[in-house]
């Protein structure tokens, strides 16, 4: 068991809600005639469950499977079904050219740099030519940078629960820019909110393949 599992067993990301921005997002994929969907690191699936009651075409990653259990879970209360997988990110279980969309919603920073090039590379080599992502990294303003022990440049890993062990990367503009060289950035901006005093600050950033 990861300590994903761990996490999610103490009732973490337990959150029911979509995002907005996953919201907002639907709305251009459904002006666009997207289908397929891919929630990268679903979760407990709250996003994921708005995309099939939305009627995409949905399927579900993530490397907990306690997590998974918990979105197949609310899933099949509300009667719907869908293909979840148990998989790294850095390589995707899936046919090249097969989504019209990937979200990767508060995911794809739980890694190195270098594991966070993979997970892009997988993400377009799995996306249709047109296709559409929603990535959403951590920015450098965030309270948490520099929190735990630095293992490279930008990247640290937890010394304190709840999130012991786990694994974040902070970019800026520039970096995230670079990271997604092989894509056309639609729109990108900072999301900011204060939460009990503390900043959290995310890019979201809109690509096309
Ligand atoms: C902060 S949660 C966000 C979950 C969901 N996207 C949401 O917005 O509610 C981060 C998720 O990333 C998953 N995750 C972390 N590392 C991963 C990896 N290497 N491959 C796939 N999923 C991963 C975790 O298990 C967890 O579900």
């Amino acid at each position: 068991l990861t300590k994903w599992d761990d996490i999610f067993k103490a009732g973490s990301f337990g959150l029911k809600e979509p995002d907005k921005f996953v919201v907002d997002f639907s709305r251009v994929l459904k002006e666009r005639k997207a289908k397929t969907v891919l929630d990268l690191g679903c979760g407990a699936g709250r996003n994921l469950i708005f995309f099939v009651r939305e009627g995409f075409d949905v399927y579900g990653l993530d490397i907990s499977k306690v997590a998974l259990r918990k979105a197949k879970e609310t899933l099949s209360q509300e009667g719907f079904s869908t293909e979840l997988k148990n998989a790294d990110m850095t390589a995707l279980p899936y046919i090249s050219e097969f989504f019209d969309a990937i979200v990767c919603i508060y995911v794809i920073y739980h890694n190195t740099l270098e594991g966070m090039r993979k997970a892009i590379a997988e993400i377009h080599r799995s996306l249709k030519k047109k296709g559409l992502a929603l990535l959403v990294f951590q920015s450098r303003r965030s309270w948490k940078y520099r929190l735990g022990k630095q293992i490279e440049q930008g990247t640290f890993v937890q010394t304190e629960e709840p999130e012991k062990g786990v694994i974040h990367h902070f970019s800026d503009e520039h970096e995230i820019k670079h990271l997604l060289s092989e894509f056309r950035i639609l729109d990108m901006k900072l999301d900011e909110f204060e939460f009990k005093g503390r900043l959290h600050s995310h890019w979201i950033a809109m690509i096309e393949k």
